[in-house]
């Protein structure tokens, strides 16, 4: 595939959304095209699972969240993710993989195990160029959400839940260090962001 997929992830409150709308029009200026995209979303059967996701009162089995989010995803692959990068689109990715294993498996306790089986069936070797891991300690991404918006189903977890969520991502960082550039998010906004231009310069 001639696209370049880059995939931003993050801790709820890392501050990574504000980043991604820059970096779709950094690659726009320079003249490729670019998708910028969400999971769970990004289709409309994703963005209805996402609603059901994120929203619904009720408890949902970790193992299911699993198992939806990977259905979003497939139907994000096929219709979205690899015809822009066939076309030699630049994709950039709300977050992908890494949070399930982040948050379904460090957060919620899903044996990595099945979500390689997951991630194999679905993705079929297919893995990002970069992955972009804005990186804050649970209490600032809890601070940062701030108490005056309604939360999500996941943004209400608690602090010890983002931090394993956190250390997840950092375990897959260690693991894949070609693919996923840590981006200590802790600094304002200009700061994260000499940071991130410096990465993608080379892209
Ligand atoms: P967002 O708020 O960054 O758009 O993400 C939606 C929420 O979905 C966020 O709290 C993280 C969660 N999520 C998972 O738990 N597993 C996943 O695989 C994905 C893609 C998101």
């Amino acid at each position: 595939m001639m696209g370049l997929f880059i995939t931003i992830e993050g801790i709820d409150g890392a501050g990574k959304t504000t980043h991604l709308k820059w970096l779709g029009s950094y690659f726009e200026v320079r003249g490729r095209q670019v998708v910028v995209t969400r999971e769970p979303g990004g289709t409309p059967l994703g963005e209805s699972l996402r609603k059901l996701l994120l929203e619904s009162d009720g408890a949902i089995h970790p193992e299911t969240e699993s198992l939806l989010m990977f259905a979003a995803r497939r139907e994000h692959l096929e219709r979205v993710i690899t015809p822009a990068l066939r076309e030699g689109k630049v994709v950039v990715c709300d977050r992908f993989t890494d949070a399930t294993f982040a948050y379904q498996g460090w957060g919620s306790g899903v044996s990595p195990a099945r979500l390689d089986v997951l991630e194999e069936w679905v993705q079929r070797g297919l893995q990002p160029d970069l992955t972009l891991f804005f990186d804050v300690p649970a209490l600032v991404g809890q601070q940062r959400l701030g108490s005056d918006r309604q939360r999500d189903r996941f943004e209400r977890e608690r602090t010890d839940f983002f931090e394993r969520v956190r250390a997840g991502y950092l375990d897959r960082a260690a693991r894949f260090p070609s693919r996923i550039r840590i981006i200590d998010a802790t600094p304002g906004i200009d700061i994260v962001r000499q940071s991130l231009e410096h990465i993608v310069a080379s892209y």
